[in-house]
């Protein structure tokens, strides 16, 4: 069992980011959906938390992530904000919240600032969404990227395989890394992308990477907290590492108490009034 400390108490900023990839210092990152989970993150040193459009297969139980609506991502950025005191909170805009044109999308951005106090906004794809991200950088709002796998684009890749081993796509995803970076992102995701290439936009940009399945060359690391918590038990990807089996703990901790009341040992004498 071990724990982590914190060696800097300070709030974590955008800025701060960019200090810790000059200093070479890794980023840890983690998704959140609720304030009793987030409060608990933040606690342990977390220093960036995603409220990830993946609360609508881990919260909300769809299939894919493009169900979660722009409502549904404020409630859950809200929720999550009033448990955090150090980490970055970056809200995912859901799908449909920014592609169709930039005016839209920076009502959106600018929705989820106002309603859910989140401190940044994490869009995915590049170039044929630049403008929207240009336009709500320009509103001062900061924006994270995300390339390679971009889940919300499930229905035109047919599988959540990884992405760009090919030298054409592989060239695509180094363009539009630099094309965000140029645009102003603070920082940027790549999904399941081979280790060599994630490796390569990390050294390239000068903007932290996240990676997620992207190996261990990026500037950070991020996962769905459910997956690494053992809660989410069908799903286990090559790159993920479990750091505990909270699902089967749950289900064993409640069994006991079913147990308890079928037998009538709870409540005992001790715990009643
Ligand atoms: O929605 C999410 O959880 C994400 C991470 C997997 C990066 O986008």
């Amino acid at each position: 069992m071990s724990t982590y400390t914190v060696e800097d108490p300070r709030k974590v900023t955008t800025r701060r980011l960019a200090e810790m990839k000059a200093k070479g210092e890794k980023i840890a990152m983690l998704t959140a959906y609720d304030y009793s989970m987030a409060k608990l993150i933040d606690q342990a040193g977390m220093d960036v938390i995603l409220v990830g459009d993946s609360a609508s297969n881990v919260m909300a139980g769809n299939d894919t992530t493009l169900p979660i609506t722009l409502d549904q991502m404020i409630y859950h950025a809200k929720s999550v904000m009033k448990g955090v005191k150090r980490a970055l909170v970056v809200c995912d805009m859901p799908f449909g919240s920014y592609q169709g044109n930039s005016i839209e999308a920076l009502a959106s951005a600018v929705r989820i600032m106002k309603e859910s106090h989140a401190e940044a906004v994490k869009i995915e794809g590049g170039a044929e969404v630049l403008e929207s991200i240009q336009r709500i950088l320009s509103a001062g709002i900061p924006v994270m990227g995300h390339l390679g796998l971009t889940p919300q684009s499930i229905n035109k890749f047919g599988t959540y395989n990884v992405r760009a081993r090919e030298e054409a796509e592989a060239n695509k995803l180094i363009e539009d890394a630099k094309l965000l970076e140029q645009a102003g992102c603070f920082a940027l995701v790549l999904e399941k992308i081979p280790a060599e290439l994630a490796t390569r936009v990390s050294k390239e940009l000068s903007i932290p990477t996240i990676g997620i399945g992207a190996g261990g060359g990026c500037d950070g690391q991020v996962l769905v907290m459910h997956d690494m918590l053992g809660i989410n038990q069908g799903f286990s990807p090559r790159f993920l590492r479990r750091y505990a089996d909270l699902g089967n703990a749950i289900t064993d901790a409640v069994g006991s108490y079913i147990t308890d009341v079928k037998s009538s040992d709870f409540p005992n004498e001790k715990e009643q009034y």
